[in-house]
């Protein structure tokens, strides 16, 4: 594939985004809280996490591994930092969760298996693929711009993992229930895990400074903001002493 045809794909990709965006604002997406047995055959809510982020994981390991130019230039640095938050997301977020009995549709399951087959498909391919070894070199490293970058990914990911730990721990073994989650930034937003994933995007595309990382950082957004607004009602509509002043996801924004 070609630089021109990859930012054709990721245009059209970043599309998809916008309109996924606007629609998961009225579909909810059926896991987690909000899993539903409308959607056909269901699937173990650990095996479905496993399944979804995968390819993402092992997709940055074969280019890394693979791609003609991994290792022309610092360029795997970035690899480094996508697959360290996969090995999270893909084999130890789902040892952790304790949701067993919990399923979802293996209809979610394989939407996302497409979205991070795109995802990372089109971030492996550009940077062990297309990316000139001249935008990643050890100036690179020392610009403000990576610097900034780098510091809004590992804050981003550590809010990630903090709040995630903070909601596995809610439940005591074998409950399944739910609690309203106090402390950190619970305080000021009812989705600080997916805030921080957020930011660390934010900070992957800062430091890497191209379009398929731009491209995942709207999906991120596209995806996660309308997850957290439907978190949020759930909770107000569920919790009647649930607190006023938590924003959505973004403290004091929304
Ligand atoms: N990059 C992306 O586009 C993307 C997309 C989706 C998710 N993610 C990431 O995947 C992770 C999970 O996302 P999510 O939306 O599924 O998270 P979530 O709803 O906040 O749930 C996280 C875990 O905590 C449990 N939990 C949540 N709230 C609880 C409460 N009030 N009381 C007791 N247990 C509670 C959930 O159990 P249940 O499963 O039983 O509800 C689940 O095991 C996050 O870190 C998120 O950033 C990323």
């Amino acid at each position: 594939m070609t630089l021109e045809t990859l930012k054709i794909v990721a245009y059209i990709w970043l599309a998809v985004a916008v309109i996924v965006h606007i629609v998961m604002f009225f579909i909810t997406a059926p896991f987690g809280r909000h899993t539903s047995g409308k959607w056909g055959p269901m699937i173990n809510n650990k095996l479905g996490w496993l399944i979804m982020e995968f390819p993402s994981f092992a997709i940055m390991l074969y280019f890394l591994l693979r791609g003609k130019h991994s290792f022309d230039s610092y360029v795997w640095i970035l690899f480094c930092c996508w697959i360290f938050h996969y090995i999270n997301r893909t084999f130890i977020y789902p040892l952790r969760i304790r949701s067993t009995p919990k399923k979802m549709p293996l209809f979610i399951a394989l939407s996302a298996v497409f979205f991070n087959l795109m995802n990372a498909g089109l971030n492996g391919y550009y940077l062990g693929e297309l990316a000139p070894a001249s935008d990643y070199t050890i100036s690179w490293l020392c610009s403000p711009r990576f610097i900034t970058g780098a510091v809004l990914f590992v804050g981003g990911l550590l809010i990630n993992w903090k709040a995630d730990a903070i909601l596995i721990q809610l439940r005591k073994p074998g409950e399944t229930g739910y609690k309203i989650p106090k402390g950190f930034l619970f305080e000021y937003v009812s989705s600080p895990n997916l805030f921080g994933e957020v930011i660390e995007w934010s900070g992957f595309a800062l430091m890497a400074w191209n379009l398929p990382a731009f491209t995942f950082l709207v999906w991120t957004f596209a995806n996660l903001v309308p997850r957290a607004k439907n978190h949020h009602d759930w909770y107000v509509k569920t919790f009647p002493d649930y607190p006023k002043k938590r924003k959505v996801i973004f403290p004091y924004i929304f």
